[in-house]
């Protein structure tokens, strides 16, 4: 059974949307992580998903009326207080609008004007109701009052119309939530991740590569993003699958990593990223010259000459300045003795004047969804992070640079 904490009580508002089938997924989700979920629906919302789905979802009561409360409680006031976020998800045009104007002739609406919890709102309409002005100016006028959104999706809508305006996905409002949520640790925070392999191209059809998955980095991206950092991705060619609100750039080769990390790193232009983490599993070679066409058979390759890349961890560490800023945390990956890994991890830290290298074994790490770490850092600490998932692998290093 989830361990219930404190900061974790969720009310959910479900509106008249086609999307509210997605609503029972985003309670699932919540409670699976130890929330504590209560619902509030609107009439319309009953059409299109009942409250004994939710009700068996959450294990607790589903508020639809003003009317079937108890006469010793008043059911959304104690569930306004009751509340540490309130999630409404999916949110209509028609309460978006009503909430902006500060209706209360709902439970939910009366709810939301009560709560000093945070709301994030997921709207999901037709595209062209979401782009009308008074949606539009409803919207602006609920973020100005610190309402939180998270913003719908371009794609193909129950509608039939093509187009912004279907909800986001229930995993995504999940991490939104989280973030409202999470011990905030990060708020304020820029961080900038590498992740995934690179592809050394030999020619158009034939690549040097290794069998990183970039799953460490988004592991990292993700955990960053829940305890309020804004996070950028720059990842090779792998899936990467975080919140819409993470900036991705995705790159092919050694090269192009190298130019994306250096300039997000150090821009010309406003204030750089406070934590940099090289996950990726860069190439150290590459082909020297990769052939223009694909090389016959007959042509056979028995050797590849091949040239160095570029050092993207050095080449972070030597262009910080003298107060050894952005924060610098690297990876080291090694096959043999914990003994070597060790030694590895503490010559990087220095060579590349990083403030901590990650040491971790091939065998598991590469594709996999958990990991076991040493944390080598500037300080002389060389801590063991036990075999656990990739997330949570995430959390204490995350928690280890706030130290450094
Ligand atoms: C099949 C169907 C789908 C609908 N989907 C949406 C929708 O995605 N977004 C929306 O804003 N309204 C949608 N509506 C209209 C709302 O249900 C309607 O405006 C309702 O009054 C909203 O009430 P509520 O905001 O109290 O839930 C839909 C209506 C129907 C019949």
């Amino acid at each position: 059974m989830a361990v219930q904490t404190e900061n974790k009580r969720v009310v959910l508002g479900i509106t008249g949307s086609i999307a509210a089938y997605k609503a029972p997924e985003i309670a699932r989700l919540l409670t699976g992580r130890g929330y504590e979920v209560r619902v509030v629906m609107t009439e319309a919302a009953q059409e299109f998903v009942t409250p004994l789905t939710m009700q068996t979802v959450t294990g607790n009561p589903v508020m639809t009326s003003f009317w079937d409360d108890s006469p010793e409680e008043i059911g959304h006031i104690a569930w306004a207080d009751w509340a540490d976020t309130v999630v409404v998800a999916p949110a209509s045009a028609d309460f978006i609008a009503k909430a902006n104007a500060g209706f209360a002739d709902s439970p939910l609406l009366a709810l939301i004007l009560a709560t000093k919890a945070p709301v994030l709102v997921a709207p999901a309409m037709n595209v062209n109701m979401l782009q009308h002005t008074t949606t539009q100016d409803n919207m602006a006028g609920l973020k100005e009052r610190g309402v939180r959104f998270v913003e719908p999706e371009e794609g193909e809508l129950a509608c039939g119309w093509q187009g912004a305006g279907r909800m986001a996905a229930p995993w995504e409002i999940f991490y939104h939530t989280m973030r409202i949520i999470s011990e905030g640790d990060f708020v304020g925070k820029k961080i900038l991740i590498g992740t995934g392999p690179t592809r050394e191209p030999i020619d158009p059809v034939r690549f040097l590569s290794n069998r990183s998955s970039g799953k460490m980095g988004v592991a990292l991206a993700r955990e960053a993003f829940r305890r309020g950092a804004d996070v950028t991705v720059v990842h090779g060619p792998v899936r990467v699958r975080v919140p819409r609100a993470i900036q991705t750039v995705g790159v092919t080769t050694a090269q192009e990593m190298h130019e994306a990390m250096l300039s997000l790193a150090y821009p010309e232009e406003g204030q750089g990223p406070d934590v940099v983490i090289m996950t990726a599993a860069v190439s150290d070679y590459k082909p020297k010259v990769p052939a223009e066409t694909k090389l016959k058979k007959s042509e056979a390759m028995t050797s590849i000459e091949v040239v160095p890349n570029p050092d993207i961890l050095s080449d972070l560490g030597s262009r910080r300045s003298e107060s050894n800023s952005p924060c610098l945390v690297g990876f080291a990956v090694e096959t043999g003795e914990l003994e070597d890994l060790l030694t590895e991890a503490a010559g990087k830290l220095e060579r590349k004047n990083a403030d901590m290298i990650v040491g971790n074994f091939a065998e598991e790490a590469f594709e996999l969804d958990t990991n076991r770490v040493w944390l080598v850092d500037k300080h002389g600490r060389r801590d063991e992070v036990a075999t656990s998932f990739k997330s949570r692998v995430a959390q204490k290093i995350l928690s280890r640079v706030l130290k450094l």
